[in-house]
């Protein structure tokens, strides 16, 4: 993904859980190994990246024994930033404050990256996850920055690598109309080869199979979810308790599956506790439909109010990556089995 010489924005987006915050810190390693400078930062909406950016890219160069005194300069301007904007109450008015965490953000940026091409590295790659969550200038910024070398002669030295939810749609246009450019790319469910390489690969290094009907197991209770993979993973390993050379057996799977489920049911509490009422109310007539998709106009009626009258708790659902779109006015949960979890909830006793 590096070898694109900086241009547009590269951003992979999905609902939580899917693993996108593991790629985007595999793609930082692989990255680093490349020879690129980088850095890594997660966008928030009650502060500027300005200050957090600036402290990765100050410990990223001083890291960088090669760099020795070349880089005082820059070092002493990323020190700056930190001390002038990383003070939490600074007493700066908030327009003043945003422009100059603006143009801090795109300085830094630029210098480094330039800084990095010169001095034997391929230039600067920049991580910023939950991309969709960062204050709008300092989504633009960071737009900006990259857009300050569309057309450079050398190439560009700055690439950036964004992660988030999928209403990163609408969060990168909104900041800058050239973000409209960006390279979108979809992370999506794991595929049945995905979920065994996930399980048996880690395992091959200690000495220790899975047996096939144990994958098979496996790969249906995890429906694709990498989260639930990880669990499933984590307790089976727990139950078979391997020696090397053993076989991990369906057995040790099913054994796990009360406690991967009691893990899941965990995150799913910590979603519904977020949920507003009225998004509330809409997620349980969803999921009183079933567990396949679901159409909007279906969840209206049984909620018995117009289909125009679901579409703002519809948008904010999707927007916190709890359902998504599946098509021809149908919805899904991101989540796979949760439907199941709320309607058992709902069951009166
Ligand atoms: N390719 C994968 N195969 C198996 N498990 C994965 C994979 N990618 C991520 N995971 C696991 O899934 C969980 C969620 O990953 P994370 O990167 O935090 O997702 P996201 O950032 O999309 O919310 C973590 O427990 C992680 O270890
Ligand atoms: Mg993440």
């Amino acid at each position: 993904m590096l070898n694109r010489s900086g241009g547009p924005l590269l951003a992979f987006y999905g609902s939580r859980g899917l693993g996108k915050t593991s790629l985007l810190r595999e793609a930082q390693r692989q990255a680093q190994a490349a020879g690129f400078l980088t850095a890594w930062v997660t966008g928030r909406d009650d502060v500027s990246l300005a200050p957090e950016l600036a402290r990765w890219l100050g410990e990223e160069i001083r890291r960088e024994k090669a760099f020795g005194d070349r880089a005082k300069g820059l070092l002493h301007n990323l020190d700056r930033v930190q001390v002038e904007l990383g003070v939490p109450g600074a007493r700066v008015g908030f327009e003043v404050a945003s422009s100059r965490e603006s143009a801090a953000i795109e300085e830094a940026l630029e210098d480094a990256g330039r800084f990095a091409r010169n001095h034997d590295k391929h230039g600067l790659a920049l991580f910023v996850d939950e991309f969709q969550e960062a204050r709008l200038g300092d989504r633009r910024s960071l737009l900006i920055a990259l857009q300050h070398f569309d057309g450079a002669p050398a190439g560009c030295p700055v690439a950036i690598i964004a992660a988030g939810l999928p209403s990163m749609h609408a969060a990168v246009p909104e900041a800058a109309t050239f973000g409209e450019r960006t390279d979108f790319i979809e992370v999506g469910l794991l595929t049945d080869v995905a979920v065994a390489e996930a399980l048996r690969l880690p395992a091959k290094r200690l000495d220790v199979e899975w047996s096939d009907d144990a994958i098979g197991a496996a790969i249906e209770q995890a429906a694709g979810y990498p989260h639930r993979v990880q669990l499933i993973g984590d307790m089976t390993w727990q139950a078979a308790r391997p020696s090397q050379g053993d076989l991990i057996a369906a057995g040790h799977v099913q054994q796990a599956a009360d406690l991967v489920d009691q893990r899941m049911a965990g995150l799913y509490r910590s979603r519904l506790a977020k949920l507003t009422p009225e998004q509330r109310r809409f997620v349980d007539a969803m999921a009183a439909l079933g567990d396949d998709d679901v159409a909007r106009a279906e969840i209206a009626s049984r909620l018995a109010v117009s289909t125009e009258a679901v579409s703002r708790p519809r948008q904010e659902l999707v927007d916190r990556g709890v359902i998504e779109p599946a098509g021809h006015g149908r919805l899904r949960f991101t989540v796979p089995g949760f439907a199941r979890y709320v309607r058992d909830l709902n069951v009166p006793e």
